[in-house]
């Protein structure tokens, strides 16, 4: 049991300011004004049976900080405040924002750490020019200290929903912390953003999600750095639309002892997180991410004859007239008795960052729960949010929705209070 009582406010820093980031925001926002239900957060709808056969609010069993506590900022290298990133993404319509729009307004992100050899699509305007590496990491560690400051809050997290950035492999950089703090003063160009955001993050005793595919936790130098500091972090990628279709349909399916040949998912999204895929650099590091699950969940090693054979392709394509309304499409190719082939189509058209900001939230509040009760390092039971779950010990990770939320579970009731 925790008696880490949360005191004060909580400020959630968001590296990109876009579509999920603002509808993260403005969904808190209006819980807040009463103006709407967060829907699709565990955190404040879901419930935990603790033992006694009484399903219990998980807002009531653990310490979690409380809607009314949070304070938003962030830094994103284009957008001006979270009401334009709102309009701009056009997620929320007007009977959401225009009630909101001077609490809106008035979230103005700092400007970004930005480099376009990592993101060639955007072109950022509100940019640090600090100059290297190691200037842009102590830049940030002072935004992160003024926020605080100027806002007056307790504690902070930050939540990384900036863009996807060109896949990268680890190297020798981050084999450990010594060797990424001489990368950062070498200004060597293997450095990603999103990397000196989780520096500075770590280095203020900040706790850090990556919502993105973006390497940028999973490193032996993070983990480190993490664990030294008793910070917690959990990466990566926020599992939304197909993906969470993936992970609950392939279980039932494994448990029917049903085979599968072949998986084919497409998708189109017209958002800018769709225009920043559409370069194949960027892809790669997507793909990647959501190629993952199947394997897991059906283990081809122990049944051969089911999944030994099956094909995965994953397709994103970038469609304007779609917007944030991605469209996911998926075809199952199974077999069941004596071989007998069937198919499954699956046509999700999904918000996707509907989907993504109560993930975000959750992510925030959980990750604050876990750093008041002294865990250090990969939160392992935060996996049920993430496409491509961090593990502690570099195992690979469990996929199955179920098993995670059995998982996520355990550890709040390690935490409860009462
Ligand atoms: N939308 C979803 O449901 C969803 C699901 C899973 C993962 N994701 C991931 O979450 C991230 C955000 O998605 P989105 O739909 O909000 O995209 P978006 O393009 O609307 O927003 C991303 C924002 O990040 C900003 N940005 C880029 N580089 C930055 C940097 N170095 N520092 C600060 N800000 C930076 C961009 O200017 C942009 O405003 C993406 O990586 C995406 O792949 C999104």
């Amino acid at each position: 049991m925790s008696s880490s009582q949360p005191s004060g406010r909580l400020g959630i820093l968001l590296p990109g300011l876009g579509a999920v980031g603002s509808t993260l925001i403005a969904g808190v926002l209006a819980a807040r004004n009463g103006l709407g239900s967060p829907i699709g957060s565990l955190s404040q709808l879901g419930r935990v049976d603790p033992g006694d056969g009484q399903q219990r609010p998980i807002r009531e069993l653990v310490d979690l900080a409380s809607l009314d506590d949070i304070v938003f900022g962030g830094w994103d290298p284009i957008t001006p405040n979270a009401l334009e990133a709102a309009r701009t993404s056009g997620v929320l319509g007007a009977e959401h924002l225009d009630a909101l729009s001077g609490e809106l307004e008035g979230i103005v992100p700092m400007d970004a750490v930005f480099d376009r050899a990592w993101v060639s699509r955007l072109d950022g305007v509100r940019v640090k020019s600090t100059g290297g590496h190691w200037a842009s990491a102590e830049a940030l560690i002072d935004d992160i200290a003024r926020f605080h400051a100027e806002h007056a809050v307790d504690r902070v997290v930050m939540v990384w929903c900036g863009s996807t950035e060109a896949f990268s492999e680890p190297c020798e950089i981050h084999d450990n912390l010594a060797a990424f703090e001489a990368a950062l003063r070498a200004d060597d160009p293997r450095v990603a953003p999103s990397q000196i955001y989780a520096y500075a993050a770590l280095q203020s005793d900040v706790p850090v999600a990556n919502g993105s595919p973006n390497l940028m936790l999973d490193l032996p130098c993070m983990v480190e750095l993490a664990e030294s500091r008793g910070v917690p972090i959990a990466g990566r990628d926020f599992k939304t639309g197909q993906t969470l279709m993936k992970t609950i349909l392939a279980p039932g399916l494994r448990a029917r002892m049903l085979g599968i040949r072949g998986w084919y998912s497409t998708n189109i999204l017209g958002n800018r997180d769709g225009y920043v895929l559409d370069d194949p650099a960027n892809f790669r590091t997507k793909e990647l991410s959501k190629l993952g699950v199947l394997e897991s969940i059906l283990e081809p090693d122990v049944h051969p004859d089911l999944y030994g054979e099956l094909d995965h392709v994953v397709r994103i394509n970038y469609y304007p007239p779609r917007g944030d309304d991605k469209e996911g499409w998926d075809n199952i190719d199974i077999f069941g008795w004596l071989g007998y082939p069937m198919q499954i189509k699956v046509d999700f058209l999904c918000r996707d960052s509907i989907l993504a900001a109560p993930i975000a939230l959750d992510l925030a509040l959980f990750l604050d729960l876990a750093h008041r009760n002294g865990s250090a390092g990969v939160q392992d039971w935060l996996g049920f949010y993430l496409k491509a779950p961090q593990t502690a010990d570099d195992s690979a990770p469990d996929h199955d929705l179920f098993h995670q939320l059995g998982a996520l579970e355990a550890q709040l009731l390690e935490w409860r209070v009462g």
